[in-house]
This record gives C-alpha cells, sequence and structure tokens, in this order.
C-alpha cells in the first residue's frame, strides 16, 4: 500500500485547506500556529516529503541546507517568495512554488482601502470617535484628499498592480505606470506607459508599490525618488516594506512632501517603526492583502494543486525553483 507524502504545515491555514490536506496526505499540522525556530522545523520535517509554508518562515541557504534529505518540495501559501534563497533550492533540489494570480482582486481591493483610508484620513477620524474626542463639525474640518479623477502611477503592472489599476478607474483615477515591459494594448487600456521612475514619479499625484522584493528594488523608494513625486503626493504600500527606505519615508511624512501614506507591510513585520503610528497621516493596516476568506482558501488549494502536481510525477503549474 502507498504511504501517503508527510507534509509539515508551517502555519494554521484554513479549515477547508487543512481538511483537504488530511484527506490526501500526512499533515503535520501547526496547531498552535506559533512560529518554528529553525531547529524546530527541521525536527518537524525529519522524515517529511514536503512543507506547505508561509512568508513568515525564512528559507535561507542555511536554513535549506538543514532540512532533512527527504523534503523534496515547498509549497508555498503566498505569491511572494522573497522568504526563499531560490538558487540555494535549486542547488539542493528542492522544488519551489508559490500561489500566484488567486490574491489579485483581494490585495487591489485592499490597495484602493489605503488610497482612500490615507486620503480621506480615515486613521485620524476612527481615533477621534473611539477616544471620545470628536466635539464638533465644521466646513473646514479635517479636510482630505479628493481622490476622484486624481493621476495614479503604478510601479509594478503584473496581476495585482494591472487590478488596481482597473478598481482605481472607477474612481475616474487616471493610470500611469512603470514595468521593466511595455503591456499588451489590451492589458494596458489606456494607462500612460513610462519606462523609468525618473519620468513616473513626477506625474504621480497617488504612487502604489506593486513591485516584488528583489536585490533591485530593496529600498528603491528612497529619499531621491520621494524627492522626484509632486509635492504633498499620497504613498500606498501593499507589496513588500523592503521596497520602501523606511528612514526616508518617514521624513517626507514630517515634513508634508508626502501628504499621506497607506501602508499594509513593514521592512520588521510584526514590528513596525513607532515613529508609523505616531504619524497623523498614515492608515496601517497589519500585512492583511490577501486576508479574506476567499483568497486564502484559493491560496491554499492552489499551493495543494502544487503539491498534487509535485507528487504525481507533473511539474506544478506554479514553480518557482
Ligand atoms: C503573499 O502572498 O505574498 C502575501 O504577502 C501573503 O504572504
Amino acid at each position: 500500500m502507498n504511504r501517503k507524502p508527510v507534509v509539515v504545515v508551517t502555519r494554521k491555514l484554513p479549515p477547508a485547506v487543512e481538511q483537504r490536506l488530511a484527506r490526501d496526505y500526512a499533515p503535520r499540522f501547526n496547531t498552535e500556529d506559533r512560529l518554528y525556530t529553525t531547529e524546530e522545523l527541521r525536527q518537524h520535517c525529519e522524515g517529511a516529503q514536503a512543507i506547505v509554508a508561509t512568508h513568515t518562515e525564512k528559507f535561507s541557504a542555511d536554513v535549506l541546507a538543514r532540512l532533512p534529505d527527504s523534503v523534496r518540495v515547498i509549497a508555498n501559501f503566498s505569491v511572494g517568495v522573497d522568504h526563499c534563497d531560490l538558487a540555494a533550492a535549486r542547488e539542493r533540489g528542492i522544488v519551489v512554488t508559490n500561489t500566484p494570480d488567486v490574491l489579485a482582486d483581494a490585495t487591489a481591493e485592499l490597495t484602493m482601502l489605503l488610497i482612500l483610508g490615507a486620503a480621506r484620513r480615515a486613521s485620524e477620524g476612527e481615533r477621534l470617535i473611539r477616544g471620545g474626542r470628536w466635539d464638533s463639525w465644521s466646513p473646514t474640518f479635517m479636510l482630505g484628499t479628493q481622490v476622484t479623477g486624481k493621476r495614479l502611477g503604478i510601479v509594478g503592472m503584473g496581476r495585482i498592480g494591472q487590478v488596481t489599476a482597473k478598481r482605481a478607474r472607477a474612481f475616474d483615477m487616471q493610470i500611469h505606470y512603470h514595468n521593466r515591459r511595455r503591456l499588451d494594448p489590451e492589458l494596458e487600456a489606456g494607462a500612460v506607459y513610462h519606462d523609468s521612475l525618473d519620468s513616473l514619479l513626477p506625474q504621480s499625484e497617488f504612487l502604489a508599490l506593486h513591485c516584488p522584493n528583489t536585490p533591485d528594488t530593496r529600498d528603491l523608494f528612497n529619499a531621491d525618488r520621494i524627492a522626484q513625486l509632486p509635492d504633498g503626493a499620497i504613498v500606498v504600500n501593499s507589496a513588500r516594506g523592503n521596497i520602501v527606505d523606511e528612514d526616508a519615508i518617514i521624513a517626507a511624512l514630517r515634513s508634508g512632501k508626502i501628504r499621506a501614506a497607506g501602508l499594509d507591510v513593514y521592512k520588521k513585520e510584526p514590528r513596525i517603526r513607532p515613529e508609523f503610528a505616531e504619524l497623523a497621516n498614515t492608515f496601517l493596516l497589519p500585512h492583511l492583502g490577501s486576508a479574506t476568506h476567499e483568497t486564502r482558501d484559493a491560496m491554499g488549494f492552489r499551493a495543494l494543486d502544487n503539491l498534487d502536481a509535485v507528487f504525481a510525477g507533473r511539474e506544478p503549474g506554479d514553480r518557482v525553483a
């Protein structure tokens, strides 16, 4: 009788995903949903053939080297794979997959929330009410920035960037973008392509960051880039904290060069720079881009489709290493 492959599941997953795992595999669940140390992870992986992981586990070359030889595949429950050293995984003969496509809608929705929340001072208003400090209304009370009709610059026009553009068009925003490659006209849908950030940034009354975290994009959004934005621009980041120089954005939020920022991701999650919470002109969320029931189920099923393919001897659809 064929034994079911043993799968280490590093974090608690949605019930429907864990049920499918229990049906098709011999899973080792993380019932406490606690972050494993490298040593704990290694121990859990003894005799296991696969890991279902999230971006909260760091698969550096060192961690990968310590995994038992039995591990053949890491099926990520994430589109981002910046937590995995892909070259080292290849070297070690471990297949790595991710979950693209399925989180574009949820992340674009959240990007619109960041745009609206930052522009309309949603955190400040909430704090005022929750703190019992709202005592009057006046025509000049808590004025924000209108979103409708403004120019939105998008850095990184992959699947998430494209859905953000679509949603932003419903607010009559004019879409400008920078991407490594220009999109085909039907995908571009009238958006204005910029072949460099130097050209995009001065146009961006609003700026949405959607590029992956790679060595090339680390601290991409730094003081020099910020200086290229129009004064009073609004910036949102639902991609990765590492693409923003946090000192630079904090200074620009203080000076008013950036009028407001909507942030869902940070360099050292879950510890965030206290300045972000102290500043009145930030709208902050705790890495919730893909956090809907529908999307988290879809991410889990996509990760399991990849796992199924590997164990059936097929090429997984979302192989990244
Ligand atoms: C992703 O899929 O990369 C999200 O950030 C959640 O990990």
